[in-house]
């Protein structure tokens, strides 16, 4: 085995320490001088990674300052006929503490560096076997770790940096950067790693630039299928949440509301008492069920349920009704819906029924003021029910998606599933309400256990159009928090997820304050920089100032698992893998002359 190189080198020498603050220091730069015709000789410039050597522990930092003192600058001038007696000085920024004889890297800067020290240029691949070693520790097992291969530190040569999942999905993952900024390809190069590994992920990929892209996933389309190898899947209706479904239906008014609670709670109570037929006696008659309600061995009064599965109200026993509410009070209060959408017009509707009849036993009569009020709300269930936009979620075309899930979950070599939205319409706020619905989905699998033996990533990319908005009015408003919920509890069921959006400003706090390791690349809008400084205590003023300047690809990794900041240039995802968000096609179609021809004139009608 070689010996590795030697965190501090006497040739690579660069300044003097000169004066010392708790997390910068400045020094001199005597060589950081662009004389003329020796520009590439000149060391010491900004974004460089240095070591400070303190004695038996050296301080990694970065310098953030380059300049020449005010005094001198007038001497600069005659640099053309002489050679320039300035001394350039700087300032760096103190990352992390790194023991020389170890070669370990720890957070924070445990030795104080004294005026007078030397700081020396640091060699790129002992640094990034330092920082290797910080992040491989702590990883358990007698196995190599799986690593996460990110990219190189970025401006040097052999500074490869991988990190286990660990220290990477463990606490949630945010990838933030201006549109253009790599964020897409971030993702892709994770979810392509995650499959490399074994892992297991589910990608949400809002545009569609994911199809194809991740190595052998399973990739299904919501609303259209347009490839042979992307089946077309739906979400069951059933399995909406009651929130959700108030969120699409967005009942208005004093009526509608109720109206819709009673018919959810109705046809939650039909299927329950169908389904159990030994606990209570049906009688058909007809087309409709009479279903006997006892208290004890007594016998209160029929639920009546008609032909297609709804309860028949008007003029009906309410004491039956009431006693089988009681009975059935866990199948009524459940999450999901659960019941046939196809009668929820009709359950609506004979909910308007008068509170109570002749005698205090039954429900009145239907009442035709309140069916006039729901109308609206009637009209909108079966608009719904048949709109094309909405089939996505009540339209039997496509595979079950949670049956899909089921199955990629149980199947030891499926690695990824890509899930595209391309095709979701905005309309009705259907893309939000879906992928607010999966979520809740995956959370309420992982509240079960389903992801303790095998973790689970979910990837959302431009999640700005997903999380921390609400959808529907004032009395409906669902706020779209599965992605914050499982923020919030994923980890501790091995739920995580990984957030790209450009407009991190929009990630609510409470969401913001559970990611761990960030990925920042170029951001130009201030705000969005400030959310990130105050989302992590690592990257203060001088650090962040290095992200609005960022290239395409690079990125400044920070999290509480990483020794200090890390700009790095993220590994391009391999030529197959690459998303490619196209936005119109100018040069394509813009342009082409098409000859007219002059002596017909243009008659639409003609043909
Ligand atoms: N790691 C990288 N290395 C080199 N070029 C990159 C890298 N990441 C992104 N790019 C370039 O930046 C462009 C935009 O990246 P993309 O991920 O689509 O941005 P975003 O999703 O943030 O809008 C890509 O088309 C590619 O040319
Ligand atoms: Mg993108």
């Amino acid at each position: 085995m070689t010996e590795p190189a030697s965190l501090i080198d006497p040739l690579k020498r660069i300044g003097t320490v000169t004066r010392v603050t708790a997390s910068a220091v400045e020094l001199t730069l005597p060589n950081a001088l662009a004389a003329s015709g020796r520009r590439g000789l000149a060391k010491g410039s900004v974004g460089d990674f240095v070591f400070v050597d303190c004695d038996r522990e050296t301080v990694l930092g970065r310098i953030t300052e380059v300049g020449i003192p005010e005094k001198q600058r007038p001497g600069l001038e005659h640099q053309i006929e002489q050679e320039a007696l300035v001394e350039p000085n700087g300032r760096v920024q103190l990352l992390a503490t790194v023991s020389k004889t170890t070669r370990k890297v720890s957070r924070g800067i445990s030795a104080q560096p004294r005026v007078g020290d030397g700081v020396y240029l640091a060699d790129g691949s002992a640094l990034a076997a330092s920082i290797q070693d910080a992040l491989r520790g702590g990883t358990q097992g007698d196995r190599d770790p799986l690593m996460i291969n990110l990219g190189r530190l970025a401006g040097l040569e052999d500074a490869e940096i991988s990190i286990p999942p660990e220290k990477l999905f463990g606490r949630h993952c945010g990838v933030f950067g201006a549109t253009g900024g790599g964020k897409s390809w971030t993702v892709s190069r994770l979810v392509n790693e995650v499959v490399r590994i074994g892992g297991k992920c589910i990608l949400f990929d809002p545009t569609g630039e994911f199809t194809g892209k991740v190595e052998g996933a399973r990739q299904f389309a919501f609303a259209e299928a347009t490839l042979p190898d992307q089946p077309l899947v739906r979400f069951p209706s059933k399995l909406l949440s009651e929130l959700d479904l108030h969120a699409l239906l967005t009942p208005t008014g004093q009526s509608q509301g109720p109206m819709l609670r009673g018919a959810t709670k109705s046809l939650r109570m039909s299927k329950a008492l169908r389904d159990a037929p030994q606990q209570f006696v049906q009688e058909v008659e007809g087309s409709r069920t009479k279903v006997l309600i006892q208290q004890g061995q007594n016998p209160v009064g029929y639920v009546v349920i008609e032909e297609h599965g709804s309860i028949e109200k008007a003029n009906q026993s309410r004491v039956a009704y009431g006693r089988a509410e009681l009975l059935l009070a866990e199948h009524l209060a459940a999450e999901q819906c659960n019941f046939d959408f196809r009668v929820l017009s009709r359950q609506v509707r004979n909910e308007c029924v008068r509170p109570v009849g002749n005698d205090a036993g039954s429900f009145g009569g239907l009442d035709s003021a309140a069916i006039g009020y729901c109308n609206t709300l009637i009209i909108r269930i079966e608009t719904y029910l048949s709109s094309p936009e909405l089939a996505c979620i009540f339209s039997e075309d496509g595979l079950d998606i949670s049956a899909e899930i089921e199955s990629f979950l149980g199947a030891p070599n499926a690695n990824a599933m890509v899930l595209s939205f391309e095709k979701v319409s905005f309309k009705h706020n259907t893309r939000e309400l879906l992928l607010n619905t999966l979520g809740r989905y995956l959370l309420v699998l992982a509240r079960q256990g389903r992801f303790r033996e095998c973790p689970l990533v979910c990837f959302l990319d431009e999640a700005h159009q997903f999380i921390g908005r609400s959808v529907g009015d004032e009395q409906n408003h669902v706020s779209l928090d599965a992605f914050g919920l499982i923020a919030k509890e994923g980890r501790k069921y091995g739920l995580t997820t990984v957030i790209a959006t450009q407009r991190p400003r929009d990630v609510p706090q409470d969401v913001l304050s559970q990611l761990g390791t960030l990925f920042v690349h170029r951001l130009t809008n201030e705000r969005d920089r400030e959310t990130i400084e105050k989302a992590c205590g690592d990257l203060d003023k001088s650090a962040a100032a290095f992200i609005p300047a960022l290239a395409q690809g690079e990125a400044i990794v920070v999290g509480p698992d990483l020794p200090a900041p890390l700009p790095l240039m993220m590994t391009k995802p391999e030529k197959g893998q690459q998303p490619e968000s196209h936005g119109p096609r100018y040069q394509q179609f813009w342009g082409r002359q098409v000859a007219v021809i002059e002596n017909q004139p243009h008659n639409p009608g003609a043909e």
